[in-house]
């Protein structure tokens, strides 16, 4: 009985948070969602299922180049498939011309996903200097031009994820904003930093709360969301619609869960004891190789492999041996000998029940 008042209370809660779901997602209208932030070479398909089953509310593909796709690259077109259970789902595009843009999210779109995203944020050198990613913050006509074709192309909502500018003397975080809502775009992501900055020294959160006040449609931070407080501060000095978090979900999916129960009880869930999270990257891993093949499968898992168990005890040196190991089944004893070893320090087995409650609607 108490248990059913409780989810009754949970679930009013929740939904105060978030309004109609279905709603949301048809219209991109994101109150309060938790989203995984994209991330290249790290948040591939089987990244997204963990988040999603871990809570996040939706996910958005690595940035795939629009060169890539309309040149028929099927490299590059396998970066566009996921899963179902991946939904609500964004594509992440970059590039500088916007016909390019605008057939590669033709193609895009193809493979449904629910929402089109653009990068006008990636500081990577060779991104930039094909003119894409960020260095579009430097060259407003052209960017709004992107945005436009990219609209017209597609009948799905567009998105844009950028910087803040390309350096201190050039902010246009509300300038994008503006050009963005005018152009058709259904919602922006704004991590303020510059591209100059790369990811040194803090989010400038006061920008999104700038953005926020200057445009109608929804806002999503992102930038330093490490923890749950940190998710809830996100929110409340920005105003924002919706939060991004990325490097924090690297080998800890269960962020979103913890941050989605803070943020509608209040309530601070301890993070997964060793046993789960060890046993989460072995699932990872299996999946990996079961997707990739036993070497690829395994060489793309060993940097994730080494983010579950960061903080650990003695995680240093298990690193160490584990990015030397040739095979899964190798990875998989050292990592369940580490784990009895813990358990046997006395770290308990007990915590993914609690974690593992969705707070999704
Ligand atoms: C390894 C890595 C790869 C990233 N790749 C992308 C990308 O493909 N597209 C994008 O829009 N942002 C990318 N980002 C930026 C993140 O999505 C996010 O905006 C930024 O890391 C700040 O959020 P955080 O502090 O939660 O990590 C990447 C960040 C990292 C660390």
């Amino acid at each position: 009985m108490c248990q059913i008042i409780l989810k009754g209370i949970l679930s009013c809660l929740f939904n105060r948070f978030v309004y109609i779901f279905g709603y949301m997602r048809a219209n991109f209208k994101i109150y309060h969602w938790v989203m995984l932030g994209p991330a290249a070479g790290v948040t591939d398909s089987l990244t997204r299922q963990l988040a999603r089953k871990w809570g996040a509310d939706a996910v958005v593909s690595e940035l795939i180049s629009s060169d890539g796709l309309t040149r028929n690259c099927q490299k590059t077109a396998a970066l566009l498939a996921f899963e179902e259970v991946e939904r609500p789902m964004g594509i992440q595009l970059f590039g500088a011309d916007p016909e390019r843009m605008a057939r590669a999210a033709a193609i895009a779109a193809s493979y449904n996903p629910d929402f089109i995203d653009l990068n006008f944020g990636c500081p990577a050198r060779k991104i930039v200097g094909n003119k894409g990613g960020a260095s579009l913050l430097l060259d407003l006509p052209r960017l709004q031009n992107i945005i436009e074709s990219v609209v017209k192309k597609v009948a799905l909502p567009v998105t844009v994820k950028y910087r803040s500018g390309w350096d201190e003397k050039n902010n246009v975080a509300v300038d994008v904003a503006r050009i963005a809502q005018d152009a058709g775009a259904a919602a922006i992501c704004l991590h303020p930093r510059t591209k100059m900055q790369g990811f040194a020294g803090n989010a400038d959160w006061s920008q999104i709360a700038e953005v926020k006040q200057a445009v109608q449609i929804p806002v999503i931070g992102s930038g330093d969301i490490d923890c749950p407080r940190k998710a809830a501060e996100m929110f409340r000095i920005t105003g924002c619609d919706a939060i991004m978090i990325c490097r924090a979900s690297f080998g800890n999916p269960w962020i979103f869960n913890r941050v989605k129960k803070y943020l509608i009880t209040g309530i601070l869930d301890p993070e997964p004891d060793p046993a789960v999270k060890i046993e989460t990257a072995i699932d990872h891993l299996g999946l990996s190789v079961g997707k990739f093949g036993p070497w690829p499968g395994l060489i793309r898992m060993r940097a994730t492999l080494c983010w579950y168990i960061s903080g650990l005890p003695r995680a240093g040196e298990i690193r160490s041996r584990l990015v030397l190991l040739p095979t899964e089944a190798e990875v998989v004893s050292l990592l369940r000998e580490y784990k009895n070893e813990l358990i046997e320090r006395g770290y308990g087995d007990t915590e993914i029940k609690a974690l593992d409650s969705r707070y999704t609607v």
